[in-house]
């Protein structure tokens, strides 16, 4: 089906006559554009393949070969199965997330501003409720009494049928069958997935429309003009939609003034190559759109964008910059996105993208701070959280393990999730609260919305920064803390508290709220239970050992390669005693991971947390251990079934709390 040649040759009015005085034409002078390329909707992928190929007489060998491959596997039926594989599954439903965008505005506007003397007030509680542990702890001798605070220090032995080792249920993925094809923005950008025999890797390819050298002129000059009638700053626009229409009008009318002529489909290409570039992330956007990335990352010039692919792990794509200066613009866009700034001069750059997307940044004029220029990460927004039973595939932790913190959690156990960056704590952390019963009341507090829950009685707050200069107690105009959030948060006696990540005073109301009752989570940076601990001790967090004892789970997770993937386990489940008489707390690691044989193992024969349940609840110890292999047994079966999604993981979860034999005859 050849394109239609739409001309539009109004060529009258051109802009430099319209500077000379005349009149500026209306929207009635421009031509109905022929096509209306927003609404063009391609059905599959043939469609696709037949629009490069039009455009490949500049086209390199490679991608020639590459798209007539790709299109003669298609029409054999070879890739759909793939294809859908590879994007339809990991497509998020839709969910109504109103609830949440306006728990986290309303928050935002109804936080009072936290008075001077309620700071006072506040530090006098806080202090006085340290000094009365401080006490309570150097009176009691662990070894002497036998008990703490919260934990009991003789526990019964764990009944020797349940303690196993654990493997995990994963499996390192087999990557050489892999060719999935699936579009990414229809029908212009679409990606294959594919198994490099050569290069021995996986790579994910971006394949956009080709531009011949003409068009690509057209494209640039086109930019440069409607850059000029553009009477604002695009850059700072974050309601993408609504400067669509203004963009293409603009674009509309360049075309129209300089008369410039263009086929359908070149138009179609270089509107979609417009909103790419002046609305989008440019070359990232196509791969913004692919909702089985999880995050982007640039390790500087000349070297492949890396993306984290659900299903594959991570991947190297054929997108790269070339040099300093396209890439430190770039990373300069983004953090005029993030409504932040990135200069040499402040090199260091956190923020969120308008979509909720978190990006952080380096910036390098001459390879000073990183080796090969700027780099940076983009951990995208996802409607479509990790649930426990994407961890259990992961093989993150075993079945068992998280029936154990499962139970923990029922009865109001504190933990915190520790690792490095990009250890999964947060994921973690999230997969973990779907645990709680549906009807705590859960406030969560984070820098950057993160958490993702489907409890109805979830309060979801965020840090709001403020502006101008910091007044007298280092803080801005407007700012409203970690800090402020938790202690509003405690006056609203939530029955859990999460934290997205402890990193200074805040650590201190968490603990407070723990030692009162409100059973705490949070992550903190630190790769080992030692590390944890000092980092809670020192500055700027400088929690007082006292408090320490309201913790009862320390979580560690850890980024490393099995079988040459890299994977993320939890290393260890330390379970927090209490302190001794030096107030050195006392611990006893419950789980181990083994790298050597990627399995788990109880490295205790006792659970000091299970055994505070039984005493502080009177359960029988045989029923609490049978009740963890009941709960094993459900998130068995929700892996074995591929239950992830987190509103019906929700569902299930909730389900057993009510009914829990219903739950357990379905399975
Ligand atoms: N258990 C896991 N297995 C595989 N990937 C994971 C796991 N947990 C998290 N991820 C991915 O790793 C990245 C970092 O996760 P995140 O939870 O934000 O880490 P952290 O909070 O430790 O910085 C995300 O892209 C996330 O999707
Ligand atoms: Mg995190």
């Amino acid at each position: 089906m050849p394109f239609k040649r739409h001309i539009l040759r109004k060529t009258a009015r051109k802009l430099a006559k319209t500077e000379g005085g005349e009149e500026e034409p209306t929207e009635e002078d421009l031509p109905e554009l022929p096509v209306k390329p927003k609404e063009v909707e391609v059905s599959d992928l043939m469609k696709g393949f037949e629009e490069y190929e039009k455009e490949e007489q500049e086209m390199s060998e490679e991608d020639k070969s590459r798209i007539r491959s790709l299109r003669e596997e298609y029409e054999k039926g070879l890739l759909k199965e793939t294809a859908e594989a590879g994007a339809a599954e990991a497509v998020p439903k839709v969910v109504d997330f109103s609830r949440v965008t306006d728990s986290v505005t309303g928050t935002r506007e109804a936080m009072p501003h936290v008075e001077t003397k309620e700071f006072a007030e506040a530090a006098k509680e806080l202090a006085k409720a340290a000094k009365e542990m401080a006490k309570a702890t150097t009176a009691k001798k662990p070894d002497e009494d036998g008990r703490m605070k919260n934990i009991p220090l003789k526990a019964h032995k764990i009944p020797i049928q349940y303690v196993k080792t654990m493997r995990a249920e994963w499996q390192p993925p087999d990557f050489a069958d892999v060719n999935a094809i699936y579009p990414l923005i229809k029908p212009f950008a679409m990606v294959n997935l594919k198994w490099n025999q050569d290069r021995n890797k996986l790579e994910y390819l971006l394949i956009e429309p080709h531009m011949t050298a003409e068009q690509k002129r057209t494209l640039k000059t086109l930019k440069e003009l409607v850059v000029d009638l553009l009477d604002i700053n695009l850059f700072e626009i974050k309601e993408a939609a609504s400067i669509r229409t203004v963009l293409k009008e603009k674009m509309n009318k360049v075309i129209n003034d300089y008369g410039i002529i263009l086929t359908e489909y070149e138009y179609q290409k270089i509107l979609y190559y417009m909103y790419r570039d002046f609305l989008g992330l440019e070359r990232l956007e196509p791969i913004m759109h692919d909702p089985a990335i999880e995050d982007v990352s640039c390790d500087g010039v000349k070297v492949p964008l890396y993306i984290y692919h659900r299903k594959y792990g991570s991947v190297a794509t054929n997108v790269q910059f070339e040099d300093d200066e396209e890439l430190n613009k770039f990373v300069i866009r983004i953090a005029q996105r993030c409504g932040k700034h990135i200069s040499v001069a402040e090199p260091l750059l956190d923020g969120a993208l308008p979509d909720g997307s978190r990006v952080q940044a380096t910036f390098s004029s001459h390879k000073d701070i990183a080796m090969h220029g700027s780099t940076f990460t983009i951990r995208k927004f996802t409607r479509d959280p990790l649930t426990i039973t994407d961890l259990l595939h992961f093989g993150t932790l075993p079945a068992m393990m998280a029936a154990y913190i499962w139970m923990a959690m029922e009865y109001r156990k504190s933990i915190l999730v520790a690792g490095s960056t990009a250890t999964g704590k947060t994921s973690l952390l999230n997969a973990l609260s779907m645990f709680l019963p549906e009807e705590n009341k859960i406030v969560s507090i984070e820098d950057t919305p993160e958490v993702r829950l489907p409890h109805e009685h979830w309060l979801q707050k965020v840090v709001r920064t403020g502006f101008g200069r910091e007044d007298i107690t280092g803080k801005k105009q407007g700012e409203i803390s970690m800090y402020d959030l938790l202690r509003a948060a405690l006056r609203e006696r939530p029955d859990n508290l999460i934290v997205g990540e402890v990193r200074g005073k805040e650590a201190y109301v968490l603990f407070q709220g723990m030692a009162t009752g409100h059973a705490g989570m949070a992550t903190v940076h630190g790769d080992s239970v030692d590390a944890v601990l000092h980092r809670l001790q020192t500055p700027p967090i400088n929690l007082p050992s006292g408090l320490l004892q309201h913790l009862n789970i320390i979580i560690i997770l850890t980024k490393t390669r099995v079988k040459n993937i890299e994977v993320r386990r939890i290393k260890e489940v330390v379970e927090v005693l209490g302190l001794s008489k030096e107030h050195e707390p006392i611990i006893n690691t419950l789980f181990r991971w083994h790298p050597a044989d990627d399995t788990f193992e109880f490295a205790s024969d006792k659970s000091y947390v299970l055994q505070n349940i039984i005493e502080d609840k009177g359960i029988e110890e045989k029923s609490i251990w049978e009740e963890i292999q009941r709960r094993t047994r459900i998130l068995e079966w929700m892996s074995a079934n591929d239950i992830r999604y987190y509103i019906d993981v929700g569902k299930i979860l909730q389900q057993y709390y009510k009914n829990p034999e219903a739950v357990i005859k379905n399975i």
